[in-house]
């Protein structure tokens, strides 16, 4: 087969630069991958996201579109990589053999995973109170296949192999924490004999092999609601003992979030209702009333984590994360003061709040003046050499996101008959809500008005919940409870879904009740 020569220069970094020789007729991002670059690749390669950008010839071409018939110089551009994503970058070695141990081994630590639709992150436990508490991030391999769960599944729907491939790769990277985590504390993984992991439907799914293509279509039921708990060594993982897992309220609404509940013990404590919203590529919610739970989930997209947006980021530094208007200007702040590179969620939020404030957008989401973008930096304050703007698609983008999650909240109130006003504390939890400012949330009508107080931020409750059921068994019970406790809402067959989801899209609306 006929070979060419690839090779690859980073923008603005002479020493990193690949060359490597390949087969005719693969695909450019495939390469760019083998080369070691991480490029983003939001849509899994359908080629619609346009983050996959690559220069070759002076040209901007996506990866993921282009197959190789010659050899080729490519300049991989900053803005196209996954840079600054990895808290700790793990590396694994995928061929190592893991082997049952004999139980005779320590029993004195254990593992809380939260396994996210983007990133994974583990914590150690040493069950004798002797060492720190540790943790460790990374990067969810799998996003190969497409930053949203519903991208994965259709990948999995397509190549029913492509369900293996998945969970080797989740696999990989847990033991690849766990690795990390022992070597930090002279232990081995061996060592830890106990995992809890908690996440959404698709991932808990995926990970114990359970192929989750019944959420790829009407009815989005998931395909099982709970997961017995397994030998570590059966699925690849290189601990000892057993892999336990939370069970799920239904559809997309999984063990992560039966984690989160578990951590706010005041959810249910009084007959006030309360809400609970986990913002990621999904919205879920749980509305806590009169000693039940009732879940339903958002199919919000990953507008929030920069995809679908023009100049679009994940939260990595020269991300602009705040935007203001001081003095007659937009002001923009980025991640780390870096040059600014793109919107990521917090920002495109406040960008577009803060639009709607001067008139400069109307809440139809049309500018007023008819034009197609505003200039939010000009191409000489920008770390990309172009000027950063928002666009009317970006503005669209983020009414169907926000939209989406907006009429969860108003039916899940409705159905209720509960008034936004009623509910006495609004938590949010999710990486997403730690960064959003709480006033433009409210300003774009994400959220409903309530007063600031009985807003409450609890980061990331998954793991934070995983932890409870890893050092208290009782509360795996308390999980199995919540769970009997709950009704869950399948919102997308709802009769009233389509109404109140286009009423949602007005931005600034308020949530109203029946
Ligand atoms: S356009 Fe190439 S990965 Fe999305």
């Amino acid at each position: 087969m006929t070979q060419h020569r690839i090779t690859f220069h980073q923008e603005n970094g002479a020493d990193q630069e690949q060359t490597l020789t390949v087969s005719a007729g693969i695909r450019l991002d495939s390469a760019t991958l083998q080369a070691g670059f991480d490029l983003r690749t939001h849509c899994g390669g359908a080629g619609t996201c346009g983050k996959c950008q690559l220069i070759v010839n002076g040209q901007k071409i996506l990866a993921c579109r282009t197959v190789i018939e010659s050899d080729l110089d490519v300049i991989v551009p900053g803005f196209s990589l996954r840079t600054g994503e990895h808290h700790v970058v793990i590396q694994t070695d995928s061929k190592s053999t893991v082997c049952c141990l004999p139980s005779a081994v320590s029993k004195g630590y254990g593992v809380a995973v939260d396994i996210g639709t983007t990133t994974l992150a583990a914590e150690l436990h040493d069950f004798t109170g002797k060492l720190p508490t540790q943790t460790a991030a990374c990067a969810n391999p799998q996003r190969k296949f497409g930053d949203d769960v519903m991208t994965r599944i259709q990948k999995i729907m397509e190549k029913p192999a492509t369900l293996i491939t998945m969970q080797q790769l989740v696999v990989e990277a847990i033991n690849g924490m766990t690795a990390e985590l022992t070597e930090k504390n002279r232990i081995t993984p061996q060592n830890i004999s106990n995992m809890v992991v908690a996440g959404n439907t698709v991932m808990q799914s995926i990970l114990f092999g359970i192929d989750p293509s019944s959420l790829g279509e009407s009815p989005f039921h998931a395909p099982v609601s709970e997961f017995p708990s397994r030998q570590a060594c059966e699925m690849g993982l290189n601990i000892s003992g057993t892999v336990e897992t939370l069970p799920i309220f239904g559809g997309f609404v999984g063990g992560d979030i039966v984690a989160g509940v578990l951590t706010l013990p005041l959810l249910l404590s009084s007959a006030a209702p309360k809400f609970f919203l986990d913002i990621g590529t999904n919205g879920e919610i749980v509305l806590a009333h009169s000693g039940k739970l009732f879940t339903a989930a958002t199919a919000a997209g990953p507008a929030f984590e920069g995809a679908k947006i023009e100049y679009g980021s994940l939260a990595v530094p020269g991300a602009i994360d705040h935007v203001d208007f001081t003095n007659g200007k937009v002001v923009v702040s980025t991640i780390e003061n870096k040059p600014p590179i793109g919107l990521c969620g917090s920002g495109l939020l406040d960008a577009v709040a803060v639009l709607l404030d001067q008139g400069i957008i109307l809440s139809h989401g049309r500018f007023a003046d008819k034009r197609s973008s505003f200039e939010l930096v000009s191409a000489a304050a920008s770390g990309i050499g172009e000027a950063v703007v928002l666009t009317q698609r970006d503005i669209r983008e983020l009414q169907l996101a926000a939209g989406a999650i907006r009429a969860g909240i108003t039916l899940l109130l409705q159905e209720n008959d509960v008034l936004p006003e009623q509910i006495e504390t609004f938590y949010v939890a999710g990486g997403f809500g730690q960064s959003v400012r709480l006033s433009s949330a409210r300003r774009i009508g994400l959220v409903p008005s309530l007063p600031a107080e009985r807003f409450q931020f609890c980061g990331n409750a998954s793991l934070a919940g995983a932890r409870l059921v890893l050092l208290d068994s009782d509360n795996a019970k308390g999980a199995y409870q919540l769970v009997q406790q709950s009704h869950h809402c399948e919102l997308a067959m709802h009769p009233q879904f389509q109404r109140v989801f286009a009423e949602s899209m007005h931005l600034g609306t308020v949530h109203k009740s029946r």
